[in-house]
């Protein structure tokens, strides 16, 4: 597929994608469905990614960061519950440095688990330490591939060192997922069809996609949110594209539709990320508002009803 083929798609009200897409997925990563535990430590962030709640500047925001105990206790949980991956998510939070970070790697690693880190921007010799301490896979979106868009929903950040993080993690060996917001304000369709590009051109071993939610405490507080089905759309073209990745139900997909996760695991999606960290956190871990849950029960069950089921292994991408 070329650029035009990618637009022609995205421009079009046909709705034979999802099909497809639902068929590619099961030919190449099967009915399992992979359960990542999220542990959503740290919500202190250097960063002002005018879209995210989360972001420096917002002063409403109770600013919590877990001690290594608890993100390990919550972790040494998790793989009791039968959990085959966590993932380790903050804001980019100066405090864990690569040292702490290390520390706790290796700890969890000792409980035969998949370790992913989602931490943001570091340098090369940070992700290899991380590496070297038994991470298995690092996720850091490039949000929009749009230059242009990019550096106005970041106004300090550097688009060149974005795309160096993901070069570093490949080249280091880490399991590398990226994806992009699908709705910010300004984007355009022809972006978006860059993005899929872009997560082609970098054999992106996972991508997230999910739509732009708009959040009160933020300059983006007045702006509409992302189009459903377009996310949709953007996440079951990739999954045409990159028919052997793993590809999240987006918790953002949850939030904006009611089955939006069911209808992104019929979509071309094959893995769920259920919240591990304990209600008072997660509430505080507002990216956007009112953001759903995927409780471990509802998710089998709902799995049980359209023929998938959860997977055992640890889920790593099968070339
Ligand atoms: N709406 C939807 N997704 C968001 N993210 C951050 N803010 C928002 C928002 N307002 C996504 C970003 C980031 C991920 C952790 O959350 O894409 O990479």
């Amino acid at each position: 597929m070329n650029k035009k083929d990618i637009l022609d798609i995205l421009k079009s009200p046909d709705k034979s994608l999802f099909k497809e897409a639902d068929k590619v997925r099961e030919e190449h990563v099967g009915n399992g469905v992979h359960l990542r535990g999220l542990i959503e430590f740290s919500n202190i962030c250097k960063m002002n990614c005018l879209y995210c709640g989360l972001q420096s500047s917002n002063k409403n925001v109770e600013r919590f960061r877990l001690a290594k105990d608890e993100i390990l206790s919550i972790a040494k949980s998790g793989v009791e519950a039968g959990y085959k991956t966590i993932v380790m998510q903050s804001g980019e939070d100066s405090y864990f440095s690569a040292k702490v970070l290390c520390e706790i790697i290796s700890e969890i690693k000792s409980l035969d688990v998949a370790l992913t880190l989602s931490l943001g921007e570091r340098t090369y010799d940070e992700y290899k330490a991380f590496k070297d301490a038994g991470a298995d896979r690092y996720l850091i979106r490039i949000e929009t591939t749009d230059e242009k868009l990019y550096k106005k929903m970041h106004p300090f950040a550097d688009f060149e060192n974005r795309k160096r993080c993901l070069r570093d993690l490949k080249k280091i060996g880490f399991e590398t997922g990226t994806g992009c917001l699908v709705g910010l304000p300004g984007q355009t369709v022809e972006s978006l069809a860059d993005d899929i590009l872009f997560f082609k051109d970098l054999d992106a071993d996972m991508i997230g996609i999910g739509p732009f939610i708009s959040h009160p405490d933020t300059p983006l507080a007045s702006e509409p949110n992302g189009d459903f089905n377009l996310a949709l759309k953007v996440m079951a073209l990739t999954r045409l594209i990159l028919p052997d990745i793993n590809i999240p139900a987006t918790t953002a997909m949850e939030t904006l539709k009611e089955n939006g996760r069911l209808l992104a695991l019929q979509s071309g999606a094959n893995v769920v990320m259920p919240n591990l960290t304990d209600v008072e956190h997660k509430k505080l871990y507002s990216i956007y508002p009112n953001k759903a849950s995927a409780d471990r029960n509802e998710v089998e069950v709902m799995l049980k009803r359209i023929g998938r089921y959860v997977a055992d292994d640890f889920g790593f991408r099968k070339h």
